[in-house]
């Protein structure tokens, strides 16, 4: 679990401030729940036999011996949330963001945290194509803006209730003849989740499954067209994608699309957002039946891949430097009148020297200082001066008004 520094921060506001720009002109609103919820929730919806639920989750007793569970993930909370509050009788197709801490223990290595962010989007009560792509889009759209070019979205189909029994037959016998060349997690679990096997990163694993039968052709004809149709809405608004039919994913809630965003720069962690279609989903944790559709990104290995931004936070825009408790009376009403109009403004607050706190204002990387010492507030006027330019003016110390204007009209480009 990390802390997250101020000099990290400006990386993490322009990650987040994009996404919710970009998420609110495709139409989503946010939604915000708890970090909490009960562990049924999550067994119920990811899957007792995925790692998440099997090794990775944060459970606790709480005092009434509720079992309770650090969310790994935000999809079902959101699920849970809208059935608890009936939001889909108010409106039949929610579109909702969300972003947040999500837990899971997992061995931690570059891009694999304990606690780690989210942001997720998602839509239910649409079927359609064309919100599959939709997603995609606003995904595809996401990473463009923020500047992140070493990506690549990659899309399979994982089928429905009525193909995947076949597949998974398929898969089984498959398995059944290599299984001593599995590990034990992919022998153990190679009947009740097959799929897993796919996604095992153990050498051993990958070589035995390299032949194995692929979903995409093992699809009924209602998936297939499905498919097909998001394929040809991406091609239509020119949002370039792979098909990987090898993608499965950890949780086993998805059905037909699933889709992730691979980067080659993170090592074994390339996926940088994923997600996938649920039609099941709501139905299953006694909501409505109403299909669902949607992703997550992972904040940080957003800012691990945009860390060459060098992106850092506001510099003040004005240091004054009051000499002695008179000035430092002024000064601080300055200050705070500069601060009320949403001026960034520093003073030093312990009456030091004229030179230390010049060497304070370098430090702060201040764009302007107003030196006000006894002759300057026996005069009423004191130099404003550029700190990058070098060039000054005299400004009237108890005009603040001339003052803000000094400061903010030279902000402008
Ligand atoms: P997920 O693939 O488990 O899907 O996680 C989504 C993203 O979260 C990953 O692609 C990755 O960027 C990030 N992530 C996951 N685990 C970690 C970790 N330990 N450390 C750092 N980043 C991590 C879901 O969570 C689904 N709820 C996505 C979804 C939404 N599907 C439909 N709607």
């Amino acid at each position: 679990m990390n802390d997250i520094l101020p000099n990290d921060v400006a990386t993490w506001q322009f990650v987040e401030k994009t996404a919710r720009d970009i998420f609110t002109a495709f139409g989503f609103d946010e939604i915000r729940v708890p970090v909490v919820e009960k562990t049924e929730l999550f067994c119920r919806s990811i899957g007792e036999t995925t790692d998440i639920v099997e090794k990775e989750m944060y459970t606790f007793s709480d005092r009434s011996d509720n079992s309770l569970t650090l969310r790994p993930e935000g999809t079902a909370p959101v699920m849970r949330s809208m059935i608890q509050h009936k939001l889909i009788n108010t409106d039949p197709v929610q579109k909702l963001y969300y972003s947040g801490p999500m837990f899971r223990y997992e061995r931690p290595q570059k891009g694999r945290y304990r606690q780690f962010h989210q942001i997720g989007a998602e839509v239910v009560g649409i079927d359609d194509p064309l919100i599959d792509a939709q997603v995609m889009v606003m995904l595809d759209h996401f990473f463009k803006e923020v500047g992140i070019k070493d990506v690549v979205l990659e899309i399979n189909s994982l089928g429905c209730p009525e193909c995947r029994p076949d597949y998974r037959d398929a898969l089984i016998a498959f398995l059944e003849q290599r299984l001593e060349t599995l590990c034990s997690d992919c022998q153990r679990r190679f009947r009740q989740n097959p799929l897993r096997a796919l996604d095992c990163k153990v050498p051993g694993c990958k070589e035995a499954t390299a032949g194995a039968p692929i979903v995409l052709d093992h699809l009924c004809a209602g998936c297939d067209e499905h498919f097909s149709q998001v394929c040809t809405h991406l091609q239509n608004v020119d949002v370039s994608f792979n098909i990987n039919p090898r993608m499965v994913r950890g949780l086993d809630y998805y059905t037909k699309t699933t889709f992730e965003m691979v980067t080659g720069s993170l090592g074994s962690q390339n996926a940088v957002a994923a997600g996938g279609r649920y039609d099941g989903l709501v139905e299953k944790l006694g909501g409505p039946k109403v299909p669902g559709i949607g992703f997550a990104m992972g904040v940080e290995r957003l800012v691990l891949l945009l860390s060459e931004l060098n992106l850092t936070n506001a510099q003040p825009d004005i240091f004054i430097a009051a000499l002695g408790k008179d000035a430092q009376q002024i000064g601080f009403k300055l200050l705070t009148s500069l601060q009320r109009r949403g001026v960034r403004a520093e003073m030093d607050y312990n009456d030091k020297g004229l030179k230390s706190q010049m060497k304070r204002a370098d430090k702060l990387g201040v764009r302007y200082s107003l030196i006000i010492g006894e002759d300057e507030l026996a005069k009423g006027v004191a130099p404003l001066r550029n700190m990058s330019g070098g060039d000054q003016v005299n400004v009237d110390i108890h005009n603040f008004e001339l003052i803000l204007a000094a400061v903010t009209s030279a902000k402008a480009p």
